[in-house]
């Protein structure tokens, strides 16, 4: 289920868990959310979770859901906080998290009413302040954070803390970012209705969580990812800041994982077991990295490239240039679809050079 699970360390400063799709990754999330439930529950104590919202933890509430359903998992000791909340916002408005929330997980579970902790849209700004505090003081006076699921926006944000957000920052509002608004836009019909500002848990908040999960699903988030699990630790990608965190797990599926070093050029990272498709990925990236066209590249710019794993294979930059040269040059046809019964094996270059009628009469040896 797994496409690839063991720690990369060369390159990724994250312990990253790659799943083939995003459904599997949210199904072994919710398993390790309902074993802090029960194990908690044995201890007759609360478990403290910290929920996100967006698409990507919908599959873990719906696992939760289904775990609840058919497995007896209860929530009757669960607390949550949620993340953030756009501000201003009515808690009965379809773009809210309190009505996302109740949607996706409340409405199905056992929790009790007064153990959900959502930040509150409805607040005059001149409470905001004192508010933010409280809610701080509340997840401490719970004992702090158990669990906190994270999901990453894509301008590297967690909750909503845009970049330039403090490493130390608390629950507070906040401007969201462009990019974030654009984003939006998708949940508010236009991007002129998208809230300008946000109430966010701070990266200090998320950090003191004992244990933290991140998640992204689907290519988009793929260079952001990359960034954030790669990166060095910076707020222009708040996310990076988990880098400091000692329990941090990064669950992916492998379209968010396509830019990772070991996924994208995986001859940096260690051996490779080639085929023709890696050979050509590597050599094309090898031409690019050289500047040099594939029929150029040498013996020596091969070992420079940390490629002299599959010289070892190939023999030689000769015949892997060739080889590959090949390959793309048959990628080239004025039929995308195929030309009925055509063979096309020799295309495009046949046996014997061939010869304009111009240039065969000037190389004609006079006979006079
Ligand atoms: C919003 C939320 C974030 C979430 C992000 C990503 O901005 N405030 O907490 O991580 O969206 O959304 P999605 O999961 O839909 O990609």
């Amino acid at each position: 289920m797994e496409v690839l699970n063991y720690p990369e360390t060369t390159f990724e400063k994250l312990p990253v868990v790659i799943f083939e799709h995003a459904a599997q990754g949210a199904i072994r999330i919710a398993q390790e959310i309902a074993g802090i439930i029960r194990h908690k529950q044995q201890k007759g104590k609360k478990a403290v979770l910290g929920l996100a919202t967006g698409s990507s933890p919908i599959g873990v509430y719906q696992e939760l859901i289904r775990l609840h359903q058919q497995e007896s998992l209860s929530f009757a000791n669960v607390v949550t906080f949620n993340l953030d909340e756009y501000y201003p916002m009515q808690p009965d408005e379809l773009q809210s998290y309190v009505y996302f929330m109740h949607e996706q997980l409340f409405d199905h579970i056992d929790i009790l009413p007064e153990n959900i902790h959502i930040p509150d849209g409805t607040l005059a700004i001149e409470q905001v302040k004192e508010y933010c505090q409280a809610y701080e003081q509340q997840i401490k006076d719970c004992g702090g954070l158990d669990l906190q699921l994270l999901g990453i926006g894509r301008t590297g944000h967690i909750g909503f803390n845009e970049p330039g957000s403090a490493s130390t920052s608390v629950t507070r509002l906040v401007k969201l970012d462009p990019l974030t608004i654009t984003d939006a836009a998708k949940d508010f019909i236009k991007e002129e209705f998208v809230p300008l500002r946000a109430l966010t848990m701070g990266v200090g908040t998320i950090m003191k969580a004992r244990r933290i999960i991140l998640m992204a699903w689907g290519e988009s988030k793929a260079r952001i990812l990359q960034q954030t699990v790669e990166g060095r630790i910076s707020d222009e990608v708040p996310a990076s800041f988990l880098q400091s965190h000692p329990n941090v797990n990064v669950v992916v599926d492998q379209w968010a994982a396509l830019e990772l070093t070991r996924i994208k050029t995986p001859w940096l990272v260690g051996m490779c077991s080639w085929d023709d498709n890696l050979i050509r990925r590597a050599v094309i990236w090898l031409s690019l990295k050289m500047q040099k066209p594939i029929l150029k590249l040498t013996d020596e710019d091969y070992k420079d490239g940390s490629l002299s794993d599959l010289l070892v294979e190939a023999g030689n930059a000769y015949n892997l240039n060739i080889k590959v040269f090949n390959a793309i040059q048959h990628t080239i046809t004025g039929w995308p679809g195929g030309k009925p019964n055509s063979n096309d094996a020799q295309r495009p270059s046949g046996q014997c050079p061939r010869v304009s009628a111009r240039s065969f009469s000037a190389r004609t040896p006079t006979t006079t």
